[in-house]
């Protein structure tokens, strides 16, 4: 850009002012630390407690909303932190009474991975109205809008606000196209008008929005549509602040930001910088920036118990990435993570090479939690275990959903080819649905009530299983003091990270100890996380390498090689968690019948049996975490 257009760019912003010296448009902020600030920078390890602290000061500031509830705080807090998500909304409800409370839902996936049925959206929706939520932030990752549907009808009935959001994404610079234009945004937002939503938020997950596109997007929003227009973004790229500032700009009517303690990073813009940068201005916020300093105060003290999760191999605190290739920055983590896994970091570039290829094969679709896992998954099974280009010789169980239409409708067409493919002998049918997904699922409920009679003790805990059915279960057992919490699941302090990092150098040099007494607690796990989109997985993995031994997070459980007649074992090709066994000790099976299903980074793998036989021992169950190379069953040739 010339230094002349500079110039002319900054007389058009003065012009704007002057334009309007009478039209005060005070911009409404929504502060995001409860919720999205933490997920992005601390894993989502916020505690109730801390926040609780300075929850009668956050009342008294004059926010538009508190953020605090839904994306993947209800996963983080019933798994990591043995805390009751329902919990939190009510202890928070008797501090903050003035400022509404606001949740992201994942639409039809609700707080969770993939399209539920209908019966558990309806339930889910109304208890999170009870319980204290009144802003509903509902977005689909395929920006498929009838899966706003259920969410939608109980929403309304409560008298909530109900906020459409769009999936802000870029077509994908290297195969050329315009898909993801002004617009498709425009009509994107026509559809959320007409289905009556009360206001529509850009959600740029990622960070990619650039200054003066969120200029021209939201301008052109504001020319074209009448409810008020939300833009929430991220720091990520570094150009966090400068898209709001040109948002406001064009007009925004509110924002996501959050207190500074929580800002920055893959987190979004500061509030406090914005307060005093609009003072005096048509769009100041009103905002008392003492008080703002005072609560960011108090935040600072409960901060160092999160720090250990911030990244600080690299000094920067922008993701250079996101500028480059425009791909979400915690996708590229992700893969980097599972590749390395797999001991196949090498191949990385050549992942990168083929993620466009795959995200056009799929539809193009917006890369966002689940999609971008799908997307990524996808990927490096093709760049592992193809041996031509476009083969698809191992398709995800989430990619053959996606294909028969489980997730909604694509942005284009899904390549013929891998459509084919995907359905051949999918257990729902071989040709694709074209309606609404819920549409086509059982009701959930009764099947989960019936199963966790004696477990659950109203529909919250109902609801926890029905979203999380192996970790919800283990929830409620500490909850009732049923099962005791393992060490590893209370919230992680600083003094925990020394002791684990103790442990782990421990067992790696007193590797012979280890070995000659089984008896020993295998504890050399190493845990991480691993971001996508703003939001994060947990990934254990058990050092074995180091140790020569392989140890399951969760139970402890120890891989030895059998010393029994068996002619075939499954072992695990990734680390993960255990879903369910398809099969029992004592049952037949062919070659490629499913035996186990593992889930890893989030995303469900089928593993079939290598060889037919009997099977001789199952040595895992439900819910254990497993390590690369366990063996997950024993099979005996007949
Ligand atoms: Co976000």
């Amino acid at each position: 850009m010339k230094l002349d257009d500079h110039g002319v760019l900054k007389m058009a912003a003065m012009r704007y002012e002057a334009d309007r010296p009478a039209a005060a448009h005070p911009i409404k902020i929504q502060d995001l630390s409860f919720r999205d600030g933490h997920q992005s920078i601390f894993a989502t390890r916020g505690r109730t407690e801390d926040m609780i602290y300075v929850a009668e000061q956050m009342d008294k500031v004059g926010f538009h909303s508190l953020e605090m509830w839904g994306g993947a705080t209800f996963d983080a807090m019933h798994r990591f932190l043995n805390e009751d998500p329902w919990e939190r909304i009510r202890a928070l409800k008797k501090y903050i009474k003035k400022t509404p409370f606001s949740m992201l839902l994942r639409g039809q996936n609700l707080v969770g991975y993939r399209n539920y049925s209908d019966d558990v959206v309806e339930a889910f929706v109304q208890r999170a109205c009870d319980n204290g939520i009144d802003i509903f932030r509902v977005f689909d990752a395929l920006n498929d809008f009838r899966n706003f549907e259920t969410a939608e009808k109980i929403i309304r009935k409560n008298r909530k606000h109900f906020q459409g959001a769009i999936c802000y994404t870029l077509t994908e610079p290297r195969m050329g196209g315009e898909t993801y234009n002004i617009d498709y945004y425009l009509e994107k937002a026509a559809q959320l008008e007409e289905i009556g939503v009360d206001s529509i938020c850009i959600k740029d997950m990622a960070g990619l929005i650039a200054p003066y596109d969120a200029y021209n997007l939201i301008r052109a929003l504001k020319q074209n549509v009448r409810v008020p227009i939300h833009l929430h973004t991220h720091f990520t790229s570094g150009m966090g602040d400068l898209s709001l500032f040109k948002a406001i700009e064009a007009g925004i009517d509110i924002i996501d930001t959050c207190m500074s303690p929580y800002a920055y990073r893959t987190a979004h813009p500061a509030v406090e910088p914005l307060v005093v940068a609009l003072l005096g201005t048509n769009r100041d916020t009103g905002f008392d920036i003492r008080l703002l300093s005072e609560i960011a105060d108090e935040m600072e003290k409960s901060i160092p118990k999160y720090k250990h999760f911030l990244d600080e191999t690299r000094n920067s605190i922008i993701d250079i990435n996101v500028i480059l290739h425009q791909t979400p920055g915690g996708m590229i983590s992700n893969l980097v993570n599972q590749l390395k896994q797999m001991d196949a970091l090498d191949r990385l570039e050549e992942v990168f090479r083929a993620l466009p290829r795959v995200r056009k094969d799929l539809g193009e679709i917006p890369l966002v939690t689940p999609t971008s896992q799908i997307v990524g998954i996808q990927t490096v099974n093709n760049v592992l275990f193809d041996e031509k280009e476009g083969d698809y010789s191992k398709i995800t169980e989430q990619v053959k959903d996606l294909c028969y239409g489980l997730y909604g409708r694509t942005t284009k067409p899904i390549s013929p080819h891998v459509m084919k493919k995907a359905l051949q002998g999918y257990a729902r049918g071989e040709d694709p649905i074209t309606v609404r997904p819920g549409n086509v699922l059982e009701p959930e409920l009764p099947r989960i009530r019936e199963e966790v009679k004696d477990l659950a003790r109203n529909l919250d805990d109902e609801l926890i299983v029905a979203l999380y059915p192996v970790t919800g279960k283990r929830f409620l057992k500490w909850k009732y003091g049923l099962e005791k919490v393992p060490d590893d699941v209370h919230p992680k302090t600083m003094e925990d990270v020394e002791r684990e990092k103790e442990i782990i150098e421990k067992a790696i040099s007193g590797r012979l100890t280890l070995k000659a007494s089984p008896a020993s607690k295998p504890a050399s796990l190493r845990s991480f996380d691993v971001y996508v989109d703003g939001e994060y997985f947990n990934v254990e993995i058990a050092d074995s390498r180091e140790t020569g031994l392989s140890v399951s997070g969760l139970t402890g459980k120890k891989k030895e090689s059998a010393d029994m007649a068996v002619s075939g074992t499954l072992t695990a090709p990734i680390p993960g968690m255990v879903i369910e066994y398809r099969k029992k000790t004592g049952d037949v099976v062919n070659v490629g019948d499913t035996v186990v299903v593992l889930e890893a980074m989030k995303m469900f793998n089928n593993l079939s049996a290598p060889c037919g036989g009997i099977i001789k021992e199952i040595p895992f169950k439900a819910g254990d975490s497993v390590a690369k190379g366990d063996i997950l069953c024993y099979i005996e040739k007949r």
